[in-house]
C-alpha cells in the first residue's frame, strides 16, 4: 500500500497530499451500494482523506461519505462545503450542524466555503471561527478563490488563518500557477487540486500517452503524479470503479523525471499570463 505524504497547514496541523472525491455521488439509490463500497474500498487501501459537500447529491455523498466512514472514523480526514447561498454568519452554522448530522460525525478537519456568493465574507468568516471555536469544525478554509478574493480574505480579521483553497487544477488547467498558487505557497496554504484528471477528459492527450509508455504507467497516474509533484500541492479524483481507484493510487508510487516534466511542459504549456480562475 503506498504511504501518502502530509503537508503542513498554516495552524500547524497536516492534511493527507491525496484523497477520495465524491462530487457526483448520492444522486442516485440505485448507485449507492456502489458508492459507498468504493470509499470503503479507498479507506482499506490507505486513504484517510474524502471531500465532499452539502451541494453534491443535495446531501447524499455526505451521507456515503458517513455510510462509509462507520466504524473508522477517527483514521479519517473529512473535507466538506458550505454553499455560498447558505454561508450568511447563522446559514453557515445550520449548514455546518446539517453536514455533521448527514455524516454521523462531531466534527469536520476542513470546511469551506464552496464559493463567493452574496454573503459578505466577513459574515461567513465569523461563522466559521464560531464553529471552529465550538470544535465542529478543526480547520476552515475557500473554495474557487482566485487570489484577489484570497487578499480581500487575508486582510479580514482572523483571516490570514485560511487553512486551504480548492480550486480546478490539473495539467489542462494551470492558470493558478501564475499567481494563486506562488501566493498560496509563500503562505504555506495548501491548494487541494479538484479535477485533477479533468472529470476523464484529458486522458487520451498523446504526451500523456508517452510519458506513461516510459514507466509502464498509465494517463490517469501520469497526471496524478504530476500533481503529487507540486509543492503544496492536495489532490481528491475521484473514482467509483474500483480498477479508477486502484490504477489512481498508484501514482503514489510513479516518480517522474526532470525529462518527464519538461516533456509535459511542452504539452501542456504554464501560464505566460494571468489567466481567470476556471471552474466546473
Ligand atoms: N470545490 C469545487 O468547486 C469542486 C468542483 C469539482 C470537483 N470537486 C471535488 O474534486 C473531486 C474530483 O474532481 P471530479 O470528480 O470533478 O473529477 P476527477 O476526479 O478529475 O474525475 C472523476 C471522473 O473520472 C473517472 N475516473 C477516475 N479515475 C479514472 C481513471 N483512472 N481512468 C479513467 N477514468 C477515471 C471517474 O469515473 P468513475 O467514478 O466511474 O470511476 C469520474 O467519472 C470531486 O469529486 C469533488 O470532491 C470540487
Amino acid at each position: 500500500m503506498p504511504s501518502i505524504p502530509q503537508i503542513k497547514l498554516p495552524s500547524g496541523r497536516t492534511i493527507p497530499q491525496y484523497g477520495l472525491g465524491t462530487w457526483g455521488m448520492g444522486e442516485s439509490a440505485r448507485n449507492r451500494t456502489a458508492e459507498v463500497t468504493a470509499l470503503k474500498l479507498g479507506f482499506d487501501l490507505g486513504v484517510t482523506l474524502v471531500d465532499t459537500a452539502e451541494m453534491y447529491g443535495s446531501g447524499g455523498a455526505e451521507e456515503i461519505t458517513g455510510e462509509a466512514m462507520a466504524g473508522r472514523r477517527d483514521e479519517l480526514y473529512v473535507v466538506s462545503k458550505v454553499l455560498p447561498e447558505n454561508a450568511t454568519r447563522r446559514g453557515t452554522i445550520a449548514a455546518c450542524e446539517r453536514s455533521l448530522k448527514r455524516m454521523r460525525t462531531d466534527r469536520i478537519e476542513l470546511y469551506l466555503l464552496h464559493w463567493r456568493g452574496s454573503p459578505p465574507l466577513d459574515e461567513t468568516l465569523d461563522a466559521l471561527l464560531s464553529l471552529q471555536r465550538d470544535g465542529k469544525i478543526i480547520d476552515w478554509g475557500v473554495s474557487n478563490f482566485d487570489t484577489d478574493d484570497m487578499e480581500e480574505l487575508a486582510d479580514l480579521d482572523g483571516g490570514d488563518d485560511c487553512a486551504s483553497n480548492q480550486v480546478l487544477y490539473n495539467l489542462t488547467r494551470r492558470g493558478i500557477e501564475y499567481d494563486l498558487l506562488p501566493w498560496c505557497n509563500q503562505r504555506s496554504i495548501p491548494v487541494m487540486a479538484y479535477s485533477p484528471i479533468e472529470q476523464g477528459r484529458m486522458l487520451g492527450h498523446k504526451t500523456l500517452a508517452t510519458i506513461a509508455a516510459r514507466h509502464n504507467a498509465t494517463p490517469a497516474q501520469v497526471a496524478l503524479a504530476w500533481l503529487l509533484a507540486q509543492k503544496g500541492v492536495v489532490s481528491i479524483p475521484k473514482a467509483t470503479n474500483h480498477d479508477h481507484l486502484r490504477e489512481n493510487l498508484k501514482s503514489l508510487d510513479l516518480k517522474l523525471t526532470t525529462d518527464d516534466f519538461a516533456t509535459l511542459d511542452q504539452g501542456f504549456p504554464p501560464p505566460k499570463r494571468k489567466q481567470p480562475l476556471g471552474m466546473l
